[in-house]
């Protein structure tokens, strides 16, 4: 009891010699977790550069923070280290909650760290930007299918990138978008005129996607993609063209955008390559059944190479998704997994491994997922029937980006194959890992 006691008033001594200010405890932590998105120009609602414009969301900074909404990061902290990981310490929440209980004091000027210096708008130094020749016209209403815009890229020689990023020339109708390599051999869009928007399905965009590779990323809280993962770095062969890839969301009012990649050179030739895998593993194969709360749907890739490192995790579904558990079975039988999050559709992050996890051949990367197709998911579109795959919004997608660093010799089609689960036919359900454990036992 006496100890007690002594404890809690020594705890409320230290609090008090310790009262958090603004300049020289909290501006620190908003630098490292907040300013990124929270300055102008950026994806936040506000800014959270200075005191003044601080001040006034003291209050709902505190309810962010200890709530975890803020800043947005999924991962299970149970599995799994990921270099950027967003999440504050708990000194750092005790910070924060210290200084906006204390009444958000301002401290002395003279404490607060230098500001930090952002490029003009990027992320990034790009060497070079590549950006729409025309403007995108944007409908005021109504389903506007992903389109498909091939850039002249002019790449006189190869080029070997170790960090991209994409900008949105107007984030209000940028949903999320891509830049993809398209090699010359490639007859991928091989008649569209350069410039023009095409729909996913127009017969332009003709030919298969063979050799292309994923560049770049946009969506709400990606940021930047470096490449350089132990000297690694993202392939261009000369003569390559880039094709934006991007899903417009109308507004009410009619809009433009004109969106554009800023690309970062290697100085030297790499060892390894960088490669994005086009969203596999994929349940092309899905069947999420009306009305099922927790459906579970799995796929699945085997690694047909050596020497290939998983790096990167970021996975994709829709409005329905729920989870996410990325689990790797190497050719010694032995289980792991490597990542496991909640999905939440408004931020599609991805998780960099904070240490590169060889998958020698024959690893079998699994995916699983769950999904809420009930009414009492608020985002479901429609709950009164059984949804299969699709790329609109209400339709689903279960697959994952998954970035590997190979040698740069690796041939890669071979990288990953389709395997197990996503090789069964479409039920009516599923595939489900005890459908698919059923049919390996018989
Ligand atoms: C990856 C980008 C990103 C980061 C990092 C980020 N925010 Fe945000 N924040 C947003 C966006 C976008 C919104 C508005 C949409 C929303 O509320 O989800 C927002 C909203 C907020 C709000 C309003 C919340 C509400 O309930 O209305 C607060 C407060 C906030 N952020 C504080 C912070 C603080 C403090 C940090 C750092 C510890 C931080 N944010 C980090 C992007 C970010």
């Amino acid at each position: 009891m006496f100890r007690v006691t002594v404890a809690g008033l020594l705890m409320g001594v230290a609090a008090l010699a310790a009262t958090p200010t603004f300049n020289k405890d909290v501006l620190p932590i908003l630098q490292k977790h907040c300013q990124g998105c929270h300055r102008p120009g950026e994806i936040a609602p506000m800014s959270l550069l200075s005191y003044t414009e601080a001040r006034p969301w003291a209050k709902s900074m505190k309810a962010a923070v200890v709530s975890e909404k803020m800043p947005p990061w999924f991962a299970d902290p149970k599995y799994g280290h990921f270099a950027n990981d967003r999440r504050l310490s708990a000194a750092e929440l005790a910070t924060i909650s210290g200084w906006v209980d204390a009444g958000a004091p301002e401290g002395n000027l003279k404490d607060a760290p230098p500001p930090l210096k952002f490029q003009d708008g990027w992320n990034i130094k790009p060497d070079m930007i590549i950006e729409m020749p025309k403007d995108f016209q944007v409908k005021a209403t109504g389903t506007i299918n992903y389109q498909n815009i091939l850039v002249k890229a002019h790449f006189d020689e190869d080029k070997w990138v170790v960090a991209a990023e994409m900008r949105p020339g107007n984030a209000k109708v940028v949903h999320h978008m891509r830049a993809i390599v398209r090699p010359p051999s490639s007859t991928w869009l091989a008649s569209a005129v350069p410039g023009e928007a095409y729909e996913e399905g127009s017969e332009a965009m003709g030919g298969a996607k063979d050799g292309t590779d994923l560049l770049g990323k946009y969506n709400p809280g990606l940021g930047a993609q470096s490449f350089d993962v132990d000297g690694s770095a993202k392939f261009i062969p000369k003569g390559s063209d880039i094709v934006f890839n991007i899903h417009y969301t109308s507004v009410g009012t009619p809009q433009t955008d004109r969106s554009k990649v800023g690309l970062v050179f290697a100085k030297v030739p790499p060892k390894n390559r960088y490669w994005m895998s086009p969203g596999t593993p994929a349940a092309f194969n899905l069947a999420i059944p009306a009305g099922d709360s927790n459906a579970e749907v799995v796929s699945e890739v085997t690694v047909g190479v050596d020497n290939a490192k998983l790096v990167y995790i970021q996975p994709h579904m829709h409005l329905r998704g729920k989870d996410y558990e990325v689990r790797v079975t190497y050719p010694t039988g032995e289980k792991e997994t490597v990542f496991k999050g909640k999905w939440n559709f408004d931020w599609q992050i991805g998780y960099e491994l904070a240490k590169p996890l060889p998958v020698p051949r024959g690893t079998r990367i699994l995916s699983i997922a769950h999904y809420d197709n009930s009414a009492n998911n608020k985002f479901n579109p429609d709950p009164g029937k059984t949804i299969l795959w699709g790329d609109q919004n209400w339709d689903e997608m279960q697959s994952g980006f998954l970035g590997l660093v190979v040698d740069v010799k690796t041939d890669l089609s071979k990288v990953f194959q389709p395997s197990g689960p996503s090789l069964m036919p479409r039920g009516t359900s599923g595939p489900t890992l005890s459908a698919y454990e059923a049919t390996v036992k018989k």
